[in-house]
């Protein structure tokens, strides 16, 4: 069987850890897939800076690697343009994508599902929220049969690690922040998790697959933890709470018994009894509900390079192994038109 060719796109916190595992687990994979997977190539913004990675594979120009000769794309660089355009064309192209860029996912997923279905490619995209946790694939497949009312949860891990920091030792908001930069939880630009920009594309994406509707982050009410003070934390803890950051997504139903959905990220200040309480450092957790599952608990880590990397790489073999099969993930252009709330607009 001919190997299966992937050309990966940023070789950061995450592509890093991407390339180890593959490296490291060669084998294995191959046995589980069908087929080798082949690293075609790594396109990196500065080459010159990456002596730890094959020189051979690395190149600047991550165009010209995806109209190479690759079966999948595999892209970690984040953010809006080039990518948007690198993985449409890949996918114009019948090439299937995985990433973790949740901030393209909030805006664009509609148009990229649209361009995947199109050429019979695959998309996927576990690794854009919550980390190492099996979340998007739940949601995507296993309750598809399932009739979701409500996601909710600790969707950002910077800051729940500042959060939790500022709540346990009373360290202060600044010297967390940097502290998880350097861990590798925090976005390049750190603004979109204490903001909460992060954790609303993850709404946006969540509300998008759990209620088969087309959300965006535009849609989703958002406030970050940039006014959560330390004596906030104090008075939450003399009253029995601790503050964490939430996003919620629910289906609504009006007194006309019209339905719609509402998605909404902001702090709050919970009974420290509740089990969300208990979830701190860089960990998540999301509640699921559902008619007839009743409620489910997705615990783990949350953010970091090894446990995305996990992430990236279940994808990576199921996208592989419908290449050797000639199967395909779930199709997402099709969707029902359920109207977002006003109530989670900005
Ligand atoms: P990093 O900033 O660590 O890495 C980004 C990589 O992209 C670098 O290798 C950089 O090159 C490369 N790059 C930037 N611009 C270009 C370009 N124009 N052409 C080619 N390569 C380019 O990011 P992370 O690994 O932390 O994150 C990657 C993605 O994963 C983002 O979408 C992020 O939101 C998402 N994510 C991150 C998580 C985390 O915990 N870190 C968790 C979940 C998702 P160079 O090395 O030369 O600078
Ligand atoms: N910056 C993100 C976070 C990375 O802290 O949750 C994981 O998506």
């Amino acid at each position: 069987v001919p190997p299966i060719k992937v050309a990966l796109l940023g070789c950061g916190t995450v592509g890093g850890e991407v390339v180890r595992l593959l490296t490291e687990q060669a084998d294995e994979l191959a046995a589980r897939v069908g087929a080798p997977i082949e690293l075609a190539g790594i396109a990196v913004r500065r080459p010159d800076k990456h002596p730890e990675l094959p020189q051979e594979l690395l190149t600047a120009d991550a165009a010209e690697l995806i109209d190479s000769d690759i079966d999948v794309v595999v892209e970690l660089i984040g953010g809006i343009e080039p990518v948007r355009s690198w993985l449409l064309s890949a996918l114009q192209k019948g090439k299937s994508v995985v990433t973790a860029n949740k901030a393209l996912l909030a805006e664009y997923s509609g148009e990229l599902a649209e361009a995947a279905d199109a050429s019979g490619a695959d998309l996927y995209f576990e690794a854009a929220v919550a980390g190492a946790i099996p979340l998007l694939r739940p949601l995507r497949e296993s309750m598809a049969g399932d009739r979701i009312t409500r996601v909710m949860g600790i969707v950002n891990g910077t800051t729940n690690y500042i959060l939790s920091a500022m709540d346990s030792t009373g360290a202060g908001y600044a010297e967390t922040l940097d502290e998880a930069s350097r861990l590798g939880y925090a976005e390049a630009d750190p603004t979109a998790d204490v903001d909460g920009y992060d954790a609303a594309s993850k709404a946006a994406i969540l509300a998008s697959l759990a209620f088969h509707t087309r959300v965006t982050a535009a849609d989703v009410y958002r406030e970050g933890i940039g006014g959560v003070s330390a004596s906030d934390i104090v008075a939450a803890r003399v009253l029995g709470r601790t503050v964490k950051l939430l996003s919620i997504c629910e289906r609504v139903i009006d007194e006309n018994g019209a339905e719609s959905v509402s998605a909404r990220v902001h702090p709050v200040m919970i009974p420290r009894s509740h089990q969300l309480a208990g979830v701190n450092g860089a960990f998540n957790a999301v509640y699921v509900e559902a008619d007839a599952a009743g409620e489910l608990m997705f615990y783990g880590q949350g953010a970091g390079g090894a446990p995305t990397a996990s992430a990236v790489l279940g994808d990576l073999v199921a996208v592989a192994r419908n290449r050797v099969v000639g199967g395909r993930g779930p199709r997402e252009s099709a969707h029902a038109a359920l109207p977002v709330s006003p109530m989670g607009r900005t």
